[in-house]
C-alpha cells in the first residue's frame, strides 16, 4: 500500500508555517512602532484595524466626574526626581499673592537665598499636565471646593487661591474666615475654594480655629459628624490629617463626650487611634459622598526636617540654614512614620468611594531645603536664647509659597482632570 503523497500536506504546513511568521512580524513591527511612535495616527490607526479599540469596559463605565482625560499608562506621578527650571518656575510670586499668610512668605520675611523657588517635580514616565487657572474655575463654577485638615493643607488651600486667583477681577475675589471656616469666593464663577480646620478630621480640645494649642491632646472617639456636618454637599474635598498625631507611641481617645464630668479618656496605640480616624472618615465618605458627581482626595503626610543627623547633617541642627536637598531620593525620615502610612493604606484599600490618595511624601522627602525656617511671622517677640540659636525656633514643618506645595496642588489638578 501506498502511503497518500505527503507532499501537498507538507506544502501546505509549510504555507501555514511562512504565514505565520510573516504575520507574527507584521504584529510585532505595528506593536514596536506603536510603541516607539506612540502618537503616529497612521500607525494607530492600522493598528486599530487589527484590534479594535476594545469595548466601553467597566473602566469607562465609572469614570471619575471631572476627569477629561485618562493618566498616561504606567504612569505614577509621585516617583520621579526634582529638576532645576527656572524658565517656568515659580509659578508666581510672593509679591503678587495677596492672600499668603505671614507664616508662608519667607522672601518677605527675610530669606536670603531663592533656589528653592526653581525645582519643578518631573515624574519618571510621564509629564504634569500644565496647571490651567481657567479650567480648574470652570470646572468649580457653581461648586464648593473644599479643604479639611490641619496647617499642612491650609497651606496647600492658599497656594491653590494663588495659582488661580491672578486671572480674577481683584472686584470679583475675596477671603474671609468664619469660625472655623476660610473661604474663598470667586464671584463671577460662584465658586468657593475653603479650608475647614479640623486638626484631626474628629472631634477634638484643639479644634477652635484661634486658640488650638492644648498641652494634652485628646480626640473624641466616632466624632467624624461633629465637623462632618459642615462638609455635606461639597463637591471636591481635600483631606489631610497626621502631624497632631505625633504626641508620641499612644495617644488619649475619649469615649463619651467633652461635656461629661467624669471623662472616659484611653491611651490606644496612635496607630489604633488614626485608624479609628481612617475608619470614621470612610464612613462618613460613604453616606456623604456621591461618586458620580463628586472627588475625595486624601494628602499624605507632610515630611518635616527636625533632625539634620539623619541626613548626615550637623548633630545638633535641623532645617534652619539649609538651602539644598538630600541627595538620595529614597531618604525617608523618622518623622514620618511608615505604620501610619501603612495605615492608611490598609483602610483606604477597603473604601468603596473612590478616594484619590496624593502620595506626597517621599517626593517631598529631599525638600530640607523649602520650609519656612525662621522666615515667617512670629507669634511672640523673640527671647535672647532664640536670637543667639535660630535652630531653636526654626519651622522645620511648614513650607515657603511658592514653593513646593504648588507641585502638590500640580499633582492634585493632574488626578483632578487626568486620573
Ligand atoms: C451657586 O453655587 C451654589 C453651590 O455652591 C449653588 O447651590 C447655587 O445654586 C449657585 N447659584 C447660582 C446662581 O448658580
Ligand atoms: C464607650 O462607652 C460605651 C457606652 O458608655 C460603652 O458601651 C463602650 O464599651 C465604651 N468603649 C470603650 C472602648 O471604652
Ligand atoms: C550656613 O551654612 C553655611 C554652609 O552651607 C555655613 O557656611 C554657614 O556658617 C551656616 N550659617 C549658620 C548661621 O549656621
Ligand atoms: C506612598 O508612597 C510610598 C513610597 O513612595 C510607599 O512606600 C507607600 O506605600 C505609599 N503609600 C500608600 C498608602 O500607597
Amino acid at each position: 500500500m501506498e502511503l497518500p503523497p505527503s507532499l501537498p500536506l507538507f506544502r501546505k504546513t509549510r504555507f501555514y508555517h511562512y504565514l505565520f511568521l510573516l504575520l507574527s512580524l507584521v504584529v510585532f513591527l505595528i506593536s514596536y512602532s506603536a510603541f516607539l511612535l506612540p502618537s503616529s495616527p497612521s500607525v494607530t490607526s492600522l493598528a486599530n484595524l487589527i484590534w479594535p479599540t476594545p469595548k466601553p469596559t467597566k473602566k469607562n463605565k465609572d469614570k471619575l466626574p471631572f476627569a477629561i482625560g485618562e493618566a498616561e499608562k504606567e504612569c505614577d506621578l509621585f516617583s520621579g526626581n526634582w529638576v532645576w527650571d527656572e524658565s517656568s518656575r515659580p509659578l508666581y510670586e510672593e509679591s503678587e499673592c495677596p492672600y499668603l499668610l505671614p507664616q508662608q512668605t519667607c522672601q518677605e520675611h527675610g530669606r536670603p537665598d531663592k533656589d528653592y523657588l526653581y525645582w519643578r517635580w518631573q515624574p519618571h514616565n510621564c509629564l504634569i499636565p500644565r496647571f490651567d487657572a481657567s479650567l480648574m474655575l470652570e470646572t468649580l463654577r457653581g461648586k464648593r471646593m473644599m479643604f479639611v485638615g490641619d496647617s499642612l493643607n491650609r497651606g496647600q488651600f492658599i497656594s491653590l487661591v494663588c495659582l488661580v486667583h491672578k486671572i480674577i477681577p481683584n472686584d470679583a475675589k475675596s477671603l474671609h474666615k468664619v469660625d472655623s471656616f476660610t473661604i474663598f469666593t470667586a464671584k463671577n464663577y460662584n465658586a468657593t475654594i475653603e479650608f475647614y480646620w479640623a486638626p484631626f478630621l474628629l472631634e477634638s480640645n484643639a479644634d477652635s480655629p484661634g486658640k488650638h494649642r492644648v498641652p494634652d491632646r485628646i480626640v473624641r472617639k466616632d466624632s467624624i459628624n461633629t465637623h462632618g456636618q459642615n462638609w455635606k454637599g461639597v463637591d471636591i474635598m481635600v483631606f489631610n490629617t497626621y502631624i497632631w498625631w505625633m504626641t508620641g507611641r499612644t495617644f488619649k481617645i475619649l469615649n463619651g463626650t467633652f461635656d461629661d464630668n467624669i471623662k472616659h479618656i484611653a491611651d490606644v496605640p496612635t496607630e489604633d487611634a488614626y485608624g479609628m480616624a481612617m475608619e470614621n472618615l470612610l464612613r462618613w465618605i460613604k453616606g456623604n459622598v456621591d461618586p458620580k458627581r463628586n472627588r475625595v482626595f486624601f494628602t499624605s503626610m507632610s515630611p518635616s526636617h527636625a533632625w539634620s543627623k539623619e541626613w548626615g547633617g550637623d548633630p545638633n541642627g535641623n532645617c534652619y540654614n539649609e538651602t539644598k536637598m538630600i541627595d538620595d531620593p529614597n531618604y525617608w525620615g523618622s518623622d514620618s512614620r511608615k505604620s501610619i502610612m501603612q495605615v492608611i493604606g490598609e483602610e483606604f484599600g477597603k473604601s468603596k468611594v473612590p478616594i484619590t490618595f496624593l502620595n506626597i511624601t517621599q517626593l517631598s522627602m529631599p525638600r530640607k531645603d523649602a520650609h519656612t525656617s525662621i522666615y515667617k511671622e512670629r507669634w511672640g517677640p523673640l527671647c535672647q536664647e532664640e536670637r543667639a540659636n535660630p535652630v531653636s525656633y526654626a519651622d522645620c514643618i511648614h513650607w515657603c509659597v511658592p514653593g513646593i506645595q504648588d507641585v502638590w496642588n500640580e499633582l492634585l489638578f493632574a488626578k483632578l482632570f487626568y486620573p
